[in-house]
């Protein structure tokens, strides 16, 4: 399925705000990958159809998991903050015929991350947080991390902040959170004193 005929279903499936937010994440991909010489065209796909399941009902969540045979993990269950990416890729692959592994895989990580992610997973991650209508306390840093060639440093700084936010309110950690953090510092792919 070509980008209009995606767009196209998109509108039906999001509200205005999150296709926005959708067509930015895609442009953003796009400029990160002129960066960091990634594929152009399945960065675009990606960052398009990212979130395509976020505003599931329980129902059609319901009806996704038992269609496409989806195994959430505890945290994901009755989670769309998380699960909606897992869902999403299902999605892709049935509703927009994507069958680019690199894509699906972008799209099935792009709220927790996990070990040793593809070049495009890390854009599509960080492209999701820093596409122009993005306005938080951090945002200003991982862009210029993002945009300067760091996109390592970048996704630490993300995964650090993303772990001690649900530390201060309490909440579950996901694993993949943990393991894509530790593999990126483990690794020396970065000194952990950056
Ligand atoms: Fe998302
Ligand atoms: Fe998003």
């Amino acid at each position: 399925m070509n980008y209009k005929k995606i767009e196209t279903l998109l509108k039906e499936m999001l509200p205005e705000r999150r296709l926005k937010h959708s067509l930015n994440v895609s442009e953003c991909a796009v400029k990160l990958s002129e960066i960091y010489n990634c594929d152009k065209e399945k960065a675009a796909i990606a960052g398009l159809i990212h979130d395509c399941a976020k505003y599931f009902t329980d129902e059609q969540i319901e009806d996704c998991v038992k269609k496409f045979d989806i195994d959430l993990d505890p945290l994901e269950v009755n989670n769309i903050a998380l699960s909606h990416s897992v869902i999403g890729a299902h999605v892709a692959r049935e509703v927009f015929n994507i069958d680019d592994e690199e894509i699906l895989n972008a799209i099935k990580y792009h709220t927790t991350g996990r070990e040793n992610m593809s070049l495009l997973e890390k854009i599509i991650y960080m492209a999701d947080l820093i596409e122009e209508g993005r306005n938080f306390p951090s945002v200003e840093e991982l862009r210029e991390l993002t945009y300067s060639g760091k996109l390592e440093e970048a996704l630490i700084l993300s995964f650090n902040n993303t772990i001690k936010f649900v530390i201060d309110n309490n909440q579950l950690i996901h694993p993949r959170t943990v393991k894509a953090r530790n593999y990126i510092l483990g690794n020396g792919i970065i000194h952990s004193s950056n």
